[in-house]
């Protein structure tokens, strides 16, 4: 059903986003791999032309309005179309907020939030006007229940959930464009990286002791949303490891 169509995936360099398009890619579809890292980018390209599949790759930083915009026209100018945005790129340097961390917060609002913003702008005319497409938004576990050291990341995600709820009352029905909201639990990634807050080290440690999800578990999560046929709309998929109470 989805072999032939064009999907935009943000922060495509690892984790869940390379998954989502390796995975779309093996189904026939052509991905569009944006993020900042354009070495990681040509990496996985080479890889999904080795699964026969098509690939256009180009450095995105989603917290440019302009990169996100050029993003999109490249892609149109490539492919005449954009059937399917993947909002994956984000970040999650956890911190207590005593600590002040403004920058952090500062990313993190620019990313995981206005980013979903811009790139879903960069694409919304372009749906809107043929009257489908499917946009995906990676909120979070953590966009439904708050956490310890998480209230700036649980106010990104929980933006994101409220933004994509948005979305679906404006354009599902008049413009037939089909909303996800991915709502992973821990997944093995490199997202824990950005955290410096040394208190959250023993947090951290126990985290990669779990047994998490795989970013394959939730590409194919991003397939079963995307793969259902017109009239379904897969508007909530939450996922947590078996093992992860809260
Ligand atoms: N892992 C989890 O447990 C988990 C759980 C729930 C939700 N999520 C969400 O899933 C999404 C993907 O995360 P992940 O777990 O796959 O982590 P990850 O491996 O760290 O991937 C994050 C991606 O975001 C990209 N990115 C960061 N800043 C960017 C920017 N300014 N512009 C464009 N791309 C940017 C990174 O690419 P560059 O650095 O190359 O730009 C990277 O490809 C995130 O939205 C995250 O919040 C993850």
């Amino acid at each position: 059903m989805i072999n032939g169509k064009v999907a935009i995936i943000t922060g495509a360099s690892s984790g869940i986003g390379e998954a989502t398009a390796m995975t779309l890619a093996k189904a026939g579809v052509k991905v569009a791999i944006g993020a900042r890292r354009v070495d990681r980018l040509e990496e996985l390209s080479k890889k999904i032309i080795a699964e026969g599949g098509e690939v256009h790759f180009q450095k995105l930083d989603v917290t440019k309005r302009e990169e996100c915009d050029n993003f999109a026209k490249a892609v149109l100018d490539k492919w005449g179309s954009i059937d399917i945005l993947v909002n994956n790129a984000g970040l999650m340097p956890l911190s207590f907020f005593k600590n002040l961390k403004v920058d952090e917060w500062d990313r993190m609002v620019d990313v995981n939030i206005k980013g979903v913003l811009y790139c879903t702008g960069s694409v919304i005319s372009h749906m809107k006007e043929k009257k489908s497409g499917h946009i995906v938004n990676l909120s979070s576990v953590a966009g439904r229940v708050v956490f310890p050291a998480g209230s700036v990341y649980c106010a990104t995600k929980f933006a994101v959930a409220a933004f994509t709820e948005g979305l679906r009352q404006e354009f599902s029905v008049r413009s037939n464009i089909r909303v996800t909201s991915i709502e992973p639990g821990i997944v093995a990634t490199e997202l824990t990286d950005t955290i410096t807050d040394e208190s959250l080290q023993q947090f951290v440690e126990n985290g990669k002791k779990m047994e998490t999800l795989q970013a394959q578990d939730i590409a194919n999560a991003i397939l079963y949303a995307v793969d259902s046929p017109p009239h379904v709309n897969v508007n909530e998929v939450l996922i947590r490891p078996t093992t992860q109470e809260k």
